[in-house]
């Protein structure tokens, strides 16, 4: 369809004069914005060029300054695609941005969305280089366009306005590796569980209770990452001591949960769609099973029941504790409740120094 729509957008451009060729001249900016955008997403970084420079070419025909900044953004998108061009997109962002300037008007919602997205590509890239500095300027002055603009809005096809800011700022903080950072400005923010939702893919709440796979329990966000879910943990206050805090929240994007929030406090987390509890202790399988809520862990587990989400247990408990009548009992409530048990000590490795059988709950998660 978009073939088409090209041709008949340069078609109406040679037939047109005057006031009219204005309109067909923007009319073709837009299309061609909308091509190299496509070519963008499918990852063909030299058609997206193509076509970028063809809405830069007809924008600029058409006078059409926000339309022009647009382009530049896709071009800058496009050079992204291309290997060896990260500053090359920089500078094109940066450039744009300045040819508007920071004069744009509350009045003039185009103009100030389409700064406002090429200073966030441009803190992108600047993090991506590890220059915070200058990714932290770039924000800045994005953040000041948003607050202009007061809302959050779609104009010339940016989604530019205050949340995205936000999003931006978080990623941001995450490239440069600053978590903290990145946990204060959620925290801080008025982003919704709703933008979260459109940034992120499945998103899997992995659950961690004080067993000795704690230790290891980066290398099944690796794997959990790898099959493309989105990992947010939380752990039991006991597991939270044992873990690498810092370094899970670096791993995931979200800060490791282990404490019920404060009341007036935002949620931090995106909503689940699936969870994996491993390993899962003795003490959380027989709490949980009898309805108790006492840790954050706990109160996301009875929760997930109720919501009937698919959930994956893992339980991890030594011969003589997992003997334990109490244990049997709370396995089989949990089985009936419908969540899908891995064997006890499934993933406990043969010998000590090799590592744990993971897989045994990759396997078993929703495909
Ligand atoms: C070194 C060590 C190893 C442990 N291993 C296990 C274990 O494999 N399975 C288990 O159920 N509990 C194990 N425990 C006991 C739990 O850590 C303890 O019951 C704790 O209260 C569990 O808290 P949680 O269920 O809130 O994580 C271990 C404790 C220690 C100190």
């Amino acid at each position: 369809m978009l073939p088409a729509v090209l041709d008949d957008a340069q078609a109406l451009v040679l037939a047109s004069s005057g006031a009219r060729r204005q309109r067909a001249l923007r009319a073709q900016a837009g299309a061609y914005v909308a091509a190299s955008k496509l070519a963008s997403k499918a990852g063909d970084g030299q058609l997206a060029w193509l076509a970028a420079d063809r809405a830069a070419t007809a924008a600029g025909l058409a006078d059409a300054t926000a339309l022009s900044a647009v382009a530049a953004y896709q071009a800058a998108c496009a050079l992204l695609r291309l290997p060896g061009r990260l500053s090359d997109a920089e500078t094109i962002a940066v450039a744009a941005a300045a040819d508007i300037g920071p004069t744009a008007t509350g009045d003039d919602a185009d103009l100030l969305s389409a700064r406002g997205s090429l200073l966030l590509l441009a803190a992108l890239v600047a993090a991506r280089r590890n220059d915070a500095q200058a990714a932290r300027r770039y924000l800045t002055e994005a953040a000041s366009a948003a607050e202009q603009l007061g809302r959050d809005d779609n104009r010339l096809w940016t989604a530019f306005g205050p949340t995205n800011v936000v999003i931006h700022e978080i990623s941001v903080a995450v490239t440069l590796g600053q978590p903290d950072e990145a946990a204060k400005t959620r925290r801080s923010s008025r982003l919704t569980m709703d933008a979260y939702s459109r940034t992120t893919g499945q998103v899997l709440y992995l659950v961690v209770c004080a067993a000795p796979p704690a230790r290891r329990i980066g290398e099944l966000v690796e794997l959990t990452q790898r099959l493309g879910w989105t990992v947010c943990i939380i752990a039991t206050p006991q597991a939270a001591e044992w873990v690498d805090v810092d370094g899970l929240a670096h791993q995931t994007g979200y800060p490791v949960r282990s404490t019920y929030k404060h009341p007036d406090d935002p949620d931090v987390l995106p909503p689940a769609d699936a969870i994996a509890v491993a390993p899962a202790t003795f003490n959380t399988i027989n709490k949980w099973a009898a309805g108790i809520s006492d840790t954050f862990a706990l109160g996301i587990l009875n929760e997930a029941l109720g919501l009937g989400l698919p959930i994956v247990v893992s339980p991890y408990a030594k011969p003589p504790l997992a003997a334990h009548a109490a244990f049997a009992r709370s396995l089989q409530f949990l089985r009936d409740s419908g969540v899908t048990l891995t064997a006890t000590e499934a993933i406990r490795p043969d010998r000590p120094d090799e590592p744990f059988r993971w897989s045994a709950v990759t396997h078993a998660l929703p495909g």
